[in-house]
């Protein structure tokens, strides 16, 4: 995924209008749209005048966040593209063995995730059990990725599980310390990374189909799609309400398929993560309100200095 200059500069001039769109192999299949664009959090005075049809002010806080939002993004795309481009170089004609180091860094931001609101939680800083759901939901979705592409033969070779293993463990205390400091940042950088995971997925299929559709699917993945207990399948794709995709694997094409559209839910879920107070696990009663109702809203969680700084003032 090359990253020219005129798209840093667009992105830096406009970073909320950068998205990434996917046109389906099958018909009548659901339209999977990709969209890597967030808006930064509103000023709520100026929510309560967009209400009211007043022309919202920007105060100095907001152009700084934009600002922050800005560099945020900057320097995540900077440092996925280059991962991307070594990455690139050195599977270019093994698309097995690039699965399998590409899902073995995959799972690495959940566990991350997780390990940081874990240690929240046992502080007593911040709660919120929605996100350890969605987020172990996510990285059991990366793991059947990962033994799918164990299965295809992707690691084979000893370089290729040196390589991802050590990948994985700089990612891993990378995703700790930006996830401690600015978890939005954090989830922006997790996007790109599920980005570039989709956009290899699509060209993939689009470039191997006819050849995928005459070999059999792993036996993992039919289990794993179509197995009888699918709560955590639905659990980490957050837009969607429960059992409204349900898989059909007949091939390695619809194996493919389906981990090319679950990248697609990741993107769509680390974005939501993003927007403050709007990630909910799609079990749970308020997921899909437009009005929240009586739903208590739960305060936001902005890094660890937020969560020492409310700990000693509550
Ligand atoms: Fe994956
Ligand atoms: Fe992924």
């Amino acid at each position: 995924m090359g990253l020219s200059l005129s798209l840093i500069i667009s992105i830096l001039l406009n970073p909320y209008k950068r998205s990434v769109k996917a046109t389906l192999l099958q018909e009548n299949e659901e339209k999977v749209v990709v969209e890597d664009s967030f808006p930064p959090r509103s000023n709520p005075d100026n929510e309560e005048k967009k209400g009211s049809g007043k022309k919202p002010s920007q105060t100095s806080s907001d152009i700084l966040e934009s600002w922050v939002i800005k560099l945020e993004q900057s320097v995540n795309i900077f440092l996925t593209d280059s991962v991307i481009k070594v990455l690139d170089t050195l599977y270019h004609d093994r698309d097995y063995a690039r699965f399998f180091v590409l899902e073995t860094i995959a799972r690495v931001p959940y566990f991350a995730f997780m390990s940081v609101l874990h240690m929240y939680e046992s502080f007593g800083w911040w709660r919120r059990a929605d996100y350890l759901k969605v987020h172990f939901a996510e990285s059991w979705n990366e793991m059947h990725h990962l033994l799918i592409m164990e299965e295809l033969g992707g690691n084979a070779w000893w370089f290729d599980r040196f390589l991802a293993q050590h990948i994985a463990i700089a990612y891993y205390i990378m995703t700790v310390l930006m996830y401690a400091v600015s978890p939005r940042m954090a989830y922006h950088f997790s996007e790109c990374v599920e980005s570039h995971a989709f956009s290899t997925y699509d060209k993939f299929i689009k470039a191997e189909g006819e050849e995928l559709k005459k070999l059999p699917a792993p036996e993992v993945a039919v289990k794993y799609y179509t197995g009888g207990d699918l709560y955590l399948f639905d659990e980490f794709q957050t837009s969607r309400a429960p059992h409204s995709r349900r898989p059909k694997i007949e091939n390695l094409y619809d194996v493919f398929l389906n981990i090319r559209d679950d990248e697609a839910e990741h993107c769509k879920t680390m974005r939501a993560c993003q927007m403050h107070g709007s990630l909910r696990s799609p079990h749970s009663d308020d997921a899909f309100e437009e009005e929240p109702g009586c739903a208590v809203s739960q305060a936001d969680c902005e890094g660890i200095v937020d969560c020492i700084k409310k700990s000693m003032t509550d």
